[in-house]
């Protein structure tokens, strides 16, 4: 009997968790977003955008593209072949709602990024908004986004980090785990997915221990920039 039985996948079933959690806030995550970031995330994400057109992306792709912003916005600034991936439906129907008065739109795609469903090599450009620190597994993410980049290819990453100057990292404390998930509740019904957001944002790799990271899994001429105090970067790096 016990040979039947498939056993118990761990990996699996956190990805499912966030998943669903994701599906759960879709309706309210572009909403939130702005309001709790004071739209800081649009300008955070602007900076992104510029960097990689900057190299005239052919074929790009936004991994966890939620509601797809980056995508849409590539799309819109004339890239010819932008595809949005993400594990989450809901994102996604929010995402391919938006996009579809776009004469060029993006392909929304559901799948991980741990395991993308493209041949090797496939994309110039990958971009990721907000998205690594909640793979479970990091490396494997960058491994998987090296797979199926070009060679030469560019790779964007924006992410929270908890920033390190004391007066900041006070303030951002207390807003994150308290205030954020009080919002949370009250005008998204969530305060648990909420509080998972500020967990996740202390648990990224401060941007050295990124970086190192990046580095061992095979991307060179790696650099970033920092954001609001120490509270976003932006990542570059080059397959
Ligand atoms: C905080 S949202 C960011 C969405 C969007 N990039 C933005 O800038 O607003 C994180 C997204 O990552 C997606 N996600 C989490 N784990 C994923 C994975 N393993 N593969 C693909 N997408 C994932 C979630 O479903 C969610 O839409």
């Amino acid at each position: 009997m016990s040979e039947h039985i498939k056993p118990y996948n761990a990996e699996v079933s956190k990805e499912e968790q966030i998943r669903e959690m994701f599906d759960r806030i879709a309706p309210r995550y572009d909403f939130l977003n702005r309001l709790l970031s004071f739209r800081q995330d649009v300008r955070w994400r602007k900076h992104l955008i510029r960097q990689a057109l900057l190299h005239k992306p052919v074929r790009l792709l936004d991994v966890a593209t939620g509601t797809g912003d980056l995508a849409l916005a590539f799309a819109k600034a004339g890239v010819p072949e932008v595809v949005g991936l993400d594990i989450s439906l809901q994102m996604l129907s929010k995402a391919r709602l938006r996009a579809a008065e776009l004469p060029n739109a993006p392909l929304f795609i559901q799948g991980s990024a741990l395991e993308m469903p493209f041949e090797d090599g496939y994309f110039d450009t990958l971009s990721v908004a907000f998205g690594v620190r909640n793979f479970q597994d990091i490396r494997r993410g960058l491994k998987e986004m090296h797979r199926v980049l070009k060679p030469g290819g560019r790779m964007y990453i924006l992410e929270f980090s908890a920033p390190q100057k004391s007066l900041f990292k006070t303030f951002f404390s207390f807003y994150n785990s308290k205030i954020v998930p009080q919002a949370g509740r009250w005008l998204g019904g969530d305060a648990q997915a909420y509080s998972y957001l500020d967990r996740s944002v202390m648990a990224f790799p401060a941007p050295g221990n990124f970086i190192d990271m990046l580095e061992d899994e095979g991307w060179r001429e790696v650099e970033y920039q920092s954001f609001s105090g120490g509270l976003v970067h932006l990542f570059q790096a080059r397959k």
